[in-house]
């Protein structure tokens, strides 16, 4: 007995001693013994756990050397949403998103958090009980995959906290691979013959999700903690520095290029001077993070979409280069545009190989005489598409082609047309394959129904194979089982998974199905908007151009083309068949809260004086009510403020909406609370 009291005080002596050296190494990057000195302590605490194995515990430092291969990775679903974030990029934009913040907390000053923007892979880590329980990706922002066990290996990532912490909070940060390690790991895969990863940050995504930890074990990832998302028992600090002050204090990793200013033009200048050094960082940036550093003003500001008013990247001028334009391609999109896109001599930009980049449409390329044959300019900004900017004229032979847009589409060979005031050329065929299957890629992937194992290859064989015409005909895959199979690559493994998927699906968000069905210029955010203000498709599909128009966001374009999408036959019986099938096309029934303003649904028009429109809806929210931005006939009030728009005023008049002033909310507010 003695003797294992013995065994357990040593185990614990030495999982102490090699987790601070983990914490001096992998976090402070200033070891202090060396390696053969740690690989010893390692060596003996793993023997005394095979020898002892009931005193391993996860949160073992010889458990970070990766678990059995899983087959899938499981959802996690993010307790509060992983934002994405919004773009400035010059001074002048930054200037005027310091002067919209500044006007919605009424001029209140308040100091920034500056952080460099990492190009790398969000990841949200659970500490339960102060033990590292749950890694996951960012997904969709809401529902993001479990990586746990990847994540584990990565040797900054605390396994456990020590220090007293909330029984349950969550931080979030983004994992990286340093140049340097991205560097050697290509040198590796090309000696191995394996095909490259074009960048640092697709090779840490492709590391840590892979399916066997033993491999991401291997890279050398690292990670930058950047702020403190869910907590249970709040009783951290009341700004953003003073957070990663405290998450520093719980072992976690913390950029110490980060920065708290109080001036707008100390945010400047620390953009300046980083966009002098960002190559001489280890990491890969794309520009800079400034957030409003108090946590109670960020709560004020609040988000508008998937991004916080409360922060804002600015990002660092695109990297150019040049290379030569072989030839314009011309791939056909799910609306049926023809888009054309550069098809470019491989060529390294900014430490990125480039071999194609956007182009825009027809115009674009005239515009700026862009000829195939030329030597162009192609410039890469963060994460998006690379362009091309324009021509080098000089280096011309005389041997360039101009570009004309086919007359035909190059998939199926109907007549491509380009409608008046249009800058795009479209395929008249709605049967086109290329439509049809980026409809149903579209409908399959992540932000839509999310349907796994029904990707590119997939949805070509499934159309191939005439299994599938559009998109309703995924819900009649189950009474096909026995075709499915025979096809190539889909074993009866595979085919009860998808079509498990397929009936997961069913119970999508209004929103996702909204955004999936792939309606002209109608993204993510537009979709959320418009789940929130009709709350079933039938009304959506019922809604009149004014009753589109009279929601803020909404212009003319979008309102057109949802009227367009639900007039036509072929989307009417889609649409009636899903819901045969079964998918869920209302918003889920909002559990009834015993709040004083539950029930009431509440629009506001015009500038409010005693607050600002947020901490308006804010209140209202507080107290069980809701917002919208547009009035429908389920409106309760219309709150009018001064000089208020003239759609949602006449429209409320219309229906005979009550409408209150400020004045009077104010009141009923105060009544209520
Ligand atoms: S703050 C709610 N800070 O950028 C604010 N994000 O476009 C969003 N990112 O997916 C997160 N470095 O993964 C923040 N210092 C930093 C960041 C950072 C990189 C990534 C993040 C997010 C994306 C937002």
């Amino acid at each position: 007995m003695a003797d294992l009291d013995k065994v357990k005080k040593r185990i614990e002596q030495l999982k102490a001693i090699i987790n601070y050296h983990n914490y001096r190494y992998y976090v402070l990057d200033s070891p202090e013994i060396s390696d053969a000195e740690y690989d010893e302590l390692m060596r003996e605490l793993k023997q005394l756990e095979e020898q002892y194995p009931r005193l391993l515990t996860p949160d073992s430092p010889t458990q970070r050397v990766g678990a059995a291969p899983v087959e899938a990775f499981g959802v996690v679903e993010h307790p509060l949403p992983l934002l994405s974030l919004g773009n400035v990029f010059s001074n002048e934009e930054l200037q005027a998103w310091f002067t919209r913040t500044s006007k919605l907390v009424e001029g209140q000053q308040f100091n920034f958090t500056c952080e460099h923007k990492i190009d790398g892979l969000a990841v949200a880590l659970t500490y339960v009980n102060g033990q590292l329980t749950t890694g996951a990706t960012r997904g969709d922002g809401f529902r993001g995959e479990d990586i746990t066990q990847n994540l584990r290996t990565i040797g900054s990532i605390p396994l456990s906290v020590t220090k007293e912490a909330p029984p349950r909070f969550e931080v979030r940060g983004e994992i990286f691979l340093p140049k340097a390690g991205f560097k050697k790991l290509n040198q590796e895969r090309a000696e191995e013959g394996l095909p490259l990863f074009a960048n640092p940050r697709n090779a840490a995504a492709g590391s840590v999700r892979q399916l066997d930890s033993h491999i991401t074990a291997k890279r050398p990832l690292d990670i930058y903690i950047y702020m403190l998302g869910y907590t249970e028992d709040k009783v951290t600090p009341p700004t953003h520095w003073e957070t990663m002050e405290y998450l520093k204090s719980l072992g976690f990793k913390i950029n110490p290029n980060n920065a708290l200013l109080t001036t707008i033009e100390q945010v400047e200048e620390y953009h300046r001077i980083w966009v002098e050094r960002r190559e001489s960082l280890p990491y890969e940036t794309d520009g800079i993070v400034v957030k409003v550093d108090s946590l109670d003003l960020q709560q004020r500001l609040g988000n508008i979409g998937h991004e916080p008013r409360w922060a804002t990247a600015y990002k660092f001028p695109a990297i150019q280069g040049t290379t030569h334009l072989i030839d314009i391609g011309i791939s056909v999109g799910r609306t049926g545009t023809l888009n054309p896109y550069a098809i470019l001599e491989p060529a390294s930009v900014g430490g990125v190989t480039i071999k194609q980049a956007a182009l825009h449409n027809e115009d674009d390329i005239r515009r700026k005489d862009i000829r195939i044959g030329d030597t162009v300019i192609v410039q890469r900004a963060g994460e998006v598409i690379p362009e091309v900017v324009g021509p080098v004229a000089s280096k011309r032979s005389g041997q360039e082609k101009s570009f004309t847009m086919p007359s035909h589409c190059p998939v199926c060979g109907a007549e491509a047309i380009r409608p008046e005031s249009e800058v795009m050329t479209y395929c008249t065929n709605s049967a086109c394959p290329a439509q049809v299957q980026d409809r149903l890629e579209h409908f399959a992937s992540r932000g839509g129904m999310d349907i796994r194992g029904i990707g590119e290859s997939q949805s070509a064989t499934l159309l191939k194979e005439g299994l599938v015409k559009n998109i309703a005909d995924l819900y009649d895959l189950k009474d096909k089982k026995e075709q499915l199979i025979s096809l190539e690559r889909m074993a009866e493994k595979s085919v009860v998974n998808v079509l498990s998927a397929i009936e997961k699906s069913k119970d999508r968000p209004l929103s996702r199905v909204i955004f999936a069905l792939g309606i002209l210029h109608i993204g993510e955010e537009m979709a959320e908007v418009l789940a929130k203000n009709f709350g079933s498709i039938d009304r959506l599909a019922s809604a009149s151009q004014e009753e589109l128009l009279s929601i803020s966001t909404i212009g003319a374009k979008i309102a057109d083309s949802i009227i367009a999408f639900f007039k036509q036959e072929e989307n009417k019986d889609i649409i009636k068949r899903l819901k045969d099938a079964g998918v869920r096309l209302e918003e889920e029934a909002v559990k009834p809260r015993e709040l004083p303003l539950a029930g009431m649904e509440f629009v506001i028009t015009g500038r409010l004086e005693a607050f600002s429109r947020q901490e308006a809806e804010a209140r209202i929210k507080n107290l069980g009510g809701t917002t919208k931005d547009s009035v429908t006939r389920q409106t309760t009030c219309l709150v009018v403020g001064t000089d208020p728009g003239g759609s949602k005023l006449t429209y409320a008049q219309s229906l005979g909406t009550e409408q209150l002033t400020e004045e009077e909310l104010i009141q009923l507010l105060r009544q209520k609370t």
